[in-house]
């Protein structure tokens, strides 16, 4: 699998963002992260990135202060929040295709030695642990297991970007094998692409992939209406507690075409 271009360019849009911090963590973990990336920001997704930035930002940051010691981050990219709110006692994980989180590897590698040759190296303690999976075959219970992640122990699990990416049938069981790893108190957070009532959801999908460059490598797959979003969620063992339409977050995000929504184990 090679690497993810969608994620990448999501990211050097997102590192133009001026985001909060830990007091231990990185301010300029998306840049560095981002280092030598030949794609170019998304412009015309500015509005919406930022929405979404500032939502899983917030999710994160409220965990952790809510005592959450276990971020899982899905469908990874070059995420930087591991570096940008590195808190003591709190381990992120990051699950994403081989060849992505190889690349990844390698930028993480770079920056802890330039950390650590800068009279750093305690950044290298609080460092993500990366697992390769593919979440259309793999179990992401059995993967994070291996990972080291402590299924009795209530954890953070962010999709930000990714469900668009698996079809409906994917979606419910690689939510339900995430829920099989979500102790009581954990917390989903998820972005998910939605359109107006009574559209067909196969063209919308079919029109929007049209429009992408990178839509050979990596098609988007599941465009819903919001109702349709949340049934999947109930079907996958979560119950929303919370959703908010992008536009409603002030960065001038279209309405009605994402819903980022907080979802807790049902049942
Ligand atoms: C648009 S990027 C978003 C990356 C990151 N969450 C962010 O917002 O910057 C989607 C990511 O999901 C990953 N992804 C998509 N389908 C996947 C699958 N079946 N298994 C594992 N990762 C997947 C891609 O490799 C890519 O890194």
């Amino acid at each position: 699998m090679s690497v993810s271009r969608t994620s990448q360019a999501v990211a050097v849009t997102r590192a133009g963002f001026d985001r909060p911090h830990s007091q231990a963590g990185d301010p300029q973990a998306q840049l560095r992260l981002c280092a030598g990336m030949r794609s170019r920001a998304l412009d015309h997704m500015r509005a919406s990135l930022a929405a979404r930035t500032a939502f899983f930002d917030d999710q994160v940051t409220g965990a952790i202060a809510a005592g959450i010691r276990q971020v899982v981050v899905l469908g990874a990219g070059y995420d930087d929040r591991a570096l940008r709110f590195r808190s003591p006692g709190v381990t992120f994980f990051e699950l994403d295709h081989s060849g992505t989180q190889a690349d990844k590897r390698a930028r993480l590698h770079a920056i802890l030695a330039e950390d650590e040759s800068a009279g750093s190296p305690a950044a290298g303690e609080h460092a993500p642990v990366l697992a390769a999976a593919d979440f259309t075959s793999d179990d992401v219970a059995v993967v994070l297991a291996g990972a080291g992640h402590d299924p009795g122990l209530s954890t953070l699990f962010l999709c930000e970007g990714l469900l668009v990416y698996l079809d409906q049938v994917g979606t419910v069981r690689f939510l339900a094998s995430v829920r099989g790893a979500a102790a009581a108190g954990s917390l989903l957070a998820a972005s998910l692409v939605t359109h107006a009532d009574g559209l067909d959801s196969d063209a919308v999908v079919a029109r929007g992939n049209a429009r992408r460059r990178t839509a050979g490598a990596e098609p988007w797959r599941t465009i819903l209406p919001a109702a349709g979003q949340s049934d999947l969620l109930a079907r996958s063992g979560w119950r929303i507690v919370r959703a908010v339409d992008a536009a409603d977050l002030g960065t001038g995000a279209d309405p009605g075409r994402s819903l980022l929504v907080t979802a807790e184990p049902a049942g």
